[in-house]
């Protein structure tokens, strides 16, 4: 699990153009995810268990103080050993981003 440290070193290396919440398609982030995150993520709202051991679920995700649209563009755009490498285009990463964030309960 990439902590909060990760995250930090990651974005000073400057790697991640921060994706803009501007624009973005909620809904059609939904269905990607549900395309190609939700075979080791649980995707929806409120479910707790992902399918693949150590993903985490998005609702816990964007329950994560720090977890912000900049954070989540610099992890989907760097690569993970236990995630495959899923190039996702600009838009794609803009409306699945803005999907997790949509789940975010404290807001
Ligand atoms: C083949 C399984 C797999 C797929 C497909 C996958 N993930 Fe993951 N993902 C993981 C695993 C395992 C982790 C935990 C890795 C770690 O913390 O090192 C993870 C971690 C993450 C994290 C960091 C969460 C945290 O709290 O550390 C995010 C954000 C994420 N995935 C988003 C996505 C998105 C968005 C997609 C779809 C575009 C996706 N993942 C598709 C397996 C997957």
């Amino acid at each position: 699990m990439l902590g909060r440290i990760g995250f930090a070193t990651v974005a000073m290396l400057g790697l991640a153009v921060p994706a803009s919440a501007q624009d973005a398609d909620i809904a059609a982030g939904k269905a990607y995810a549900e395309q190609v995150c939700a075979q080791c993520h649980a995707v929806q709202a409120g479910e707790d268990l992902s399918p693949a051991e150590g993903a985490t679920p998005f609702q816990e995700v964007a329950n994560t103080p720090g977890m912000t649209e900049y954070a989540l563009s610099v992890w989907l755009q760097s690569s993970h050993p236990t995630m495959p490498n899923i190039v996702l285009e600009q838009d794609e990463m803009r409306n699945v981003i803005a999907y997790i964030r949509s789940l975010d309960s404290r807001l």
